[in-house]
């Protein structure tokens, strides 16, 4: 008797199968508009996705958190944007560094239908998708702050081509193997910066603030309030209540005075010392944030417990005036804005699209172009954010 229910079971089971991949199949065929709701299959951790998943949407009930009726959100996030006040704006200029892997293996395989990834009406290869990334990177920063320009920091090597208005590629030497990338990342923020200083006492430039940031953000919001909000800081971190990684390392801004950006460069050559001396065994994406997180509790001043509320807060570590920010607007992210964070809060002006969202950034992407609201987009990356995506 036991065994003919097992039996049955695997009957079942084997039957069941192939629906699955039909159902399956069906979804990532269907418009984005007739996508299914499926509450909780972001807890299936292994599979990941070639389609939006839509779930439900973190911080309902909560005030001033984003309420989503479908992807239509019933409340405006952006209040009083740049768009209506254009003067009242500082130059900020966005710093991000790239690389896409152009290696033999990449190039060699880059053509087979396995490797493609479709968004929209576009196929990409690896390296096509990085740089899909890098563009919408762009398209955000010119949609929400529109007169400021981009820096891309490249290796010299790489020979990246972008052509696009305000957009400057700048190569910096250095190394940039994969293990180095962090390392050198913080070296070429350093060398951009002296570059900024040189250049600034050579002849009287407009003051321009810097913002260094990952390509996997979508800049939402302005953001050049903060360098009039708070006018003492020289640099700028954001922080979010985790105890062992307070500090992500994505979001950088250093105030575009000869003095702020000393000041940024000798808070920075701290942490590059310390990454070297203490966190050259960390897996290599997470060294600097370990070195940033150092240096600040380092000083003895320093209070953990700020870390806890979401206020931005100045303290000075070391000489340097150090804005912190929280992540929950400034560098809002899917998994932990639906757990962490309970949701988006309606100032949101970050949003960053870590690990295997990078789907999801070029599908917002798309989804405003055709609907020109960021308030649904925002919607749209709210629900579809826990779920774990093919790139
Ligand atoms: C946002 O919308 C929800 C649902 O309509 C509402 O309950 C909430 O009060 C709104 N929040 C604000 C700050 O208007």
């Amino acid at each position: 008797m036991q065994w003919r229910t097992m039996c049955v079971g695997w009957k079942r089971l084997i039957l069941f199968l192939p629906a699955v991949i039909i159902v399956h199949h069906m979804l990532s065929v269907s418009e984005f508009q007739k996508q299914t709701d499926l509450g909780d299959l972001h807890n299936e951790r292994r599979v990941k996705f070639d389609h939006l998943v839509l779930g439900p949407a973190a911080g309902e009930g909560l005030p001033d958190r984003l309420h989503c009726q479908g992807t239509k959100a019933l409340n405006k996030t952006r209040v009083g944007s740049l768009t209506n006040n254009p003067s009242s704006g500082e130059h900020v200029a966005f710093v991000s560094m790239f690389t896409a892997y152009n290696s033999a293996a990449d190039g060699l395989f880059s053509g087979r239908p396995s490797d493609l990834v479709t968004v929209g009406k576009t196929s990409y290869n690896k390296v096509e998708r990085s740089i899909a990334v890098l563009n919408v990177f762009i398209n955000f920063i010119q949609v929400s702050m529109p007169r400021s320009n981009i820096f891309i920091l490249t290796d010299p090597a790489s020979e990246l081509r972008l052509h696009r208005d305000m957009v400057t590629i700048q190569p910096i030497q250095g190394e940039y193997s994969r293990d180095k990338l962090m390392l050198q990342r913080i070296r070429s923020y350093i060398g951009f910066l002296e570059i900024r200083l040189e250049k600034m006492t050579q002849r009287r430039e407009q003051v321009s603030h810097f913002i260094f940031t990952d390509s996997d953000m979508a800049v939402v919001n302005d953001l050049g309030h903060i360098f009039t909000d708070y006018p003492t800081f020289d640099l700028a971190l954001t922080f979010r209540n985790n105890h062992d990684q307070p500090l992500n390392s994505g979001f950088i801004a250093v105030r575009g005075t000869a003095e702020g950006i000393r000041r940024g460069v000798a808070f920075l050559r701290e942490v590059l010392e310390v990454y070297s001396s203490k966190y050259m065994k960390a897996s290599r994406m997470l060294g600097d944030q370990l070195a940033l997180s150092w240096v600040v509790r380092s000083d003895p001043k320093f209070n953990e417990r700020r870390f806890s509320k979401r206020e931005a807060f100045v303290v000075k570590i070391g000489d340097a005036s150090v804005l912190f920010l929280p992540c929950s607007s400034y560098n809002w992210t899917p998994p932990e804005g639906a757990g962490q964070f309970h949701g988006m809060p309606l100032d949101v002006k970050v949003v960053h699209f870590k690990g295997s969202r990078k789907r999801l950034m070029l599908e917002a992407w798309n989804f405003w172009s055709s609907h020109s609201d960021m308030s649904d987009m925002l919607c749209l990356i709210l629900r579809s954010g826990r779920t774990k995506y093919d790139f």
